[in-house]
């Protein structure tokens, strides 16, 4: 048997950006091919930043139609959308019984969020989001998760509640997951700010590709990335972060390494490498692009992937639950 991978995203946006395109979504394809995956659109967790139910409506079925068409298989691996699995939320209140308050007060995430939108604007949901994400993990007795830095202490959270249900309960009642650390992540940073990783919730939307947009945007926007002082491109992150990012997408996408490319465009200028990647970029999200238009305009299609999806995992999701009620008594 294969192991087992997890992982999802959330229906926060119209489109995925570069950073979750080439550092997460480019992997989760790879892993179909040595592990059982299972891949979530979150919906439940981007509850936690009330969005409008239409637009969540909307972007939870364009989130999983960005799935697809970047190549996940929903033949081989289960698609599927969160809020169909009521299974998630019942185990998340299971684990919050074994969490500790003052456990759930470290996650750095929670304090950052909070600390921008303030007391009154956070609720109880944010909080209690790295729990919600443990019971994503333990109701498919998940063995890896892909993480980013950022969600490294989440991913340790489910661990250390996994241990605690081991240790209570006995070996073998759930499944410590590990972290899926994939050495050569691109990690892509803001085209305006390039210290700062590219987000959906960038300040500045000339600094982010999104990767459903329209190709002359994005090429706009590669064209006017900020570059460094200086007229060398030369691979270095705290002398020239802008180019050093460009280098970093140009060599995700055109699989050549970023020694390579440097050696190549030697004696050229940095606006030699930004109309390049430009056309690199629009010739890699061009048929993405086309395929995901093709998922969201046929809703069928669309629905019964999920529909299947939903069934799948529930087929996996509720006996874990079953077995963990009977554990604690229910
Ligand atoms: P965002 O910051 O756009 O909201 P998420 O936090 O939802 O992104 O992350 C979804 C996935 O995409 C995670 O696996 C994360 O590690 C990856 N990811 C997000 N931004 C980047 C980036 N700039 N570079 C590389 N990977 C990224
Ligand atoms: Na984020």
């Amino acid at each position: 048997m294969k192991p087992r991978v997890f992982s999802a995203m959330q229906p926060t946006s119209d489109s995925l950006q570069l950073g979750n395109y080439l550092g997460a979504l480019v992997h989760w394809v790879k892993l179909q091919d040595t592990h059982d995956a299972i891949y979530g659109v979150v919906d439940l967790h981007a509850l936690t930043v009330a969005p409008d139910p239409a637009v969540l409506r909307a972007r939870t079925r364009r989130t999983a139609a960005q799935f697809l068409a970047g190549g996940v298989d929903p033949t081989r691996s289960i698609v599927f959308c969160q809020s169909h699995v009521p299974e998630h939320a019942e185990l998340a209140w299971l684990l919050s019984t074994f969490t500790g308050f003052g456990e759930a007060g470290r996650m750095t995430q929670f304090k950052d969020k909070s600390a921008k939108v303030g007391e009154s604007g956070t609720n109880v949901g944010l909080f209690t989001y790295p729990v919600l994400m443990a019971a994503d993990i333990l109701l498919y007795d998940t063995n890896v998760v892909p993480v980013g830095e950022d969600q490294r202490q989440h991913l340790e959270l489910s661990r250390d509640l996994a241990q605690r249900l081991n240790a209570r309960f006995g070996e073998g009642t759930v499944v410590v997951p590990e972290p899926h650390i994939v050495k050569e992540t691109a990690k892509i940073y803001d085209l305006q700010e390039p210290t700062k990783k590219m987000s959906k919730s960038a300040v500045s939307p000339k600094g982010t590709i999104e990767v459903l947009d329209d190709p002359k945007k994005v090429a706009k926007n590669i064209r006017s990335a900020v570059t460094d002082t200086g007229d060398v491109i030369a691979f270095d992150r705290e002398a020239k972060p802008g180019v050093s990012n460009l280098l970093t997408i140009y060599s995700a996408i055109d699989g050549r390494s970023v020694d390579q490319l440097v050696a190549e465009y030697e004696g050229k200028m940095y606006g030699h490498l930004k109309s390049d990647l430009a056309d690199v970029v629009v010739e890699f999200l061009t048929p993405f692009h086309d395929a995901a238009m093709e998922w969201i305009e046929s809703p069928d299609r669309l629905d019964s992937v999920l529909e299947d999806g939903a069934a799948r995992a529930t087929a996996i999701a509720r006996p874990t639950l079953e077995r963990l009620y009977d554990k604690v008594g229910l």
